[in-house]
């Protein structure tokens, strides 16, 4: 049996019933969300519906996209007891079609209380249907249902369970991301997309956290340095960085560090090399003062431009749709190559699929700046690495790469994107010190 029709125990609509939804959908659209599995993306609920708006589709009728229900399910006994409540309250079933469902829940294991408390009718009734289709034989009854993850539950009292509507196919599948990611933690209601993958994130950070990470990881293209970059850099040697590009936390707490990131890039980078770095909006100047005073040079003023991405500054009432992307010199800038300021994402521009930190970047961004301001094989700084995308951008272009962080959860997931990247081209890092 496929995952999708091991779930579609509810009989097929008769061509009449089925006609009626199609024109229902062709009209209003599927008013209903389709139910989704988070762990295999198996249509769960809205077969039918389906069925009808994919024919409708194929025929050249405009029919809106629909809301798709992204649940996850802790068990299979859970998922059923979900289809059998979605159903039932819908569809009035014939004794035979009714039969058919009671059968299809005693070869899952239920009891025969169980089936008659979901489907509606007593022990006896339960037991009239199965004989109806010459199907009772007993069946082995689970009283308590084993939890991914550890733990059980009794049989008899299904959790509900967690879930997030969305609308698109890619939406979908940032909902079943980040409910596998959340797994048993996740809690049993309707979430928001942004606040499930929020959760996903802090509960992957505070699980690496507990991984211990050394203070510094150094390997053939690229050294990863635990700790406050106003202590861990003092060994790098003055000159000796071909460009820094970087992304610092915008916060009211991190206009300071601009400060001692200038300082950082005035000493390490190469004469007239450049630094990109990545700032908020609402400080802007204070954070272009900073760089400067610290002995850096400004030259340009770049920007991300994010298609879909919106910066809502409610206290100035502005609608951001860039980022600033200030470049500054070490000494007298040496122009080595024409530079584009504007860098236009595609598609939504945010952040990638896998959202490994708050405040990620997209590499596409990052490469671009990566490649406007370094050459092959030179060397490129990223203080602030967070999730490691700069990495995963110089070393795409090329570059070998020098980052850091506060946070070991940052430089652990820094390292595992690496290791990834390298390990797709079939390349290894080296020995890890
Ligand atoms: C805006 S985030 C970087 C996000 C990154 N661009 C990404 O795409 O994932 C800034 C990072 O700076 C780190 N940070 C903050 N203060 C720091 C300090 N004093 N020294 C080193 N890292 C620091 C934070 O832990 C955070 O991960």
């Amino acid at each position: 049996m496929s995952e999708a029709s091991r779930w579609q125990l509810m009989p097929e609509l008769s061509p009449e019933e089925f006609a009626a939804l199609k024109a229902d959908i062709a009209a209003n659209g599927i008013r209903v969300p389709v139910v989704i599995d988070a762990e295999t993306g198996a249509v769960i609920d809205g077969h039918h519906r389906l069925r009808a708006f994919e024919e409708l589709r194929a025929e050249g009728v405009r029919v809106p996209a629909y809301l798709r229900d992204v649940r996850r399910f802790s068990s299979d006994d859970e998922r059923l007891a979900f289809v059998v409540a979605a159903n039932l309250f819908r569809r009035h079933l014939s004794r035979k079609e009714r039969a058919e469902v009671v059968a299809h829940l005693r070869a899952e294991g239920w009891s025969l209380r169980r089936i008659g408390e979901t489907v509606g009718v007593d022990h006896k009734t339960v037991r009239a249907d199965l004989g109806e289709i010459g199907e009772d034989s007993p069946i082995a009854i689970p009283e308590r249902i084993e939890r991914k993850g550890g733990g059980t539950y009794p049989a008899s009292r299904p959790r509900p369970a967690p879930s997030i509507v969305v609308e698109s196919e890619r939406d979908q599948r940032r909902a079943e991301a980040a409910l596998h990611a959340l797994g048993d933690d996740a809690p049993a209601k309707l979430l928001g997309l942004a606040r499930a993958e929020e959760r996903a994130r802090m509960a992957r950070m505070a699980e690496l956290r507990r991984v211990e990470v050394p203070e510094r990881i150094a390997a053939e293209f690229y050294e990863l340095r635990l700790g406050d970059l106003r202590e861990i850099w003092d060994d790098l040697p003055d000159a000796s960085v071909d460009a820094v590009v970087t992304d610092p936390p915008y916060n009211e707490e991190g206009v300071p560090l601009y400060e001692d990131l200038g300082r950082l890039a005035a000493r390490v980078l190469k004469p007239g090399r450049l630094a990109a770095v990545y700032c908020g909006h609402v400080r802007l100047d204070e954070e272009m003062e900073l760089l400067r005073t610290a002995g850096l040079t400004y030259v340009w003023h770049g920007v991300n431009v994010l298609p879909g991405l919106h910066t809502k500054i409610r206290t100035r009432m502005v609608n951001g749709k860039h980022r600033s992307v200030l470049l500054f010199s070490a000494g007298e800038f040496e122009p080595r190559k024409w530079i584009h300021d504007t860098f236009v994402a595609e598609g939504r521009g945010g952040p990638e699929s896998r959202p490994l930190h708050p405040w990620q970047q997209s590499v596409a961004t990052m490469r671009h700046w990566v490649f406007m301001t370094s050459k092959p094989g030179e060397v490129v700084l990223d203080p602030f690495v967070g999730s490691g995308t700069c990495a995963v951008a110089a070393l795409s272009e090329g570059r070998r790469f020098l980052g850091g962080d506060l946070d070991p959860a940052c430089v652990e997931t820094t390292r595992q994107r690496i290791e990834e990247l390298l390990s797709d081209r079939g390349e290894t890092s080296g020995d890890a010190s």
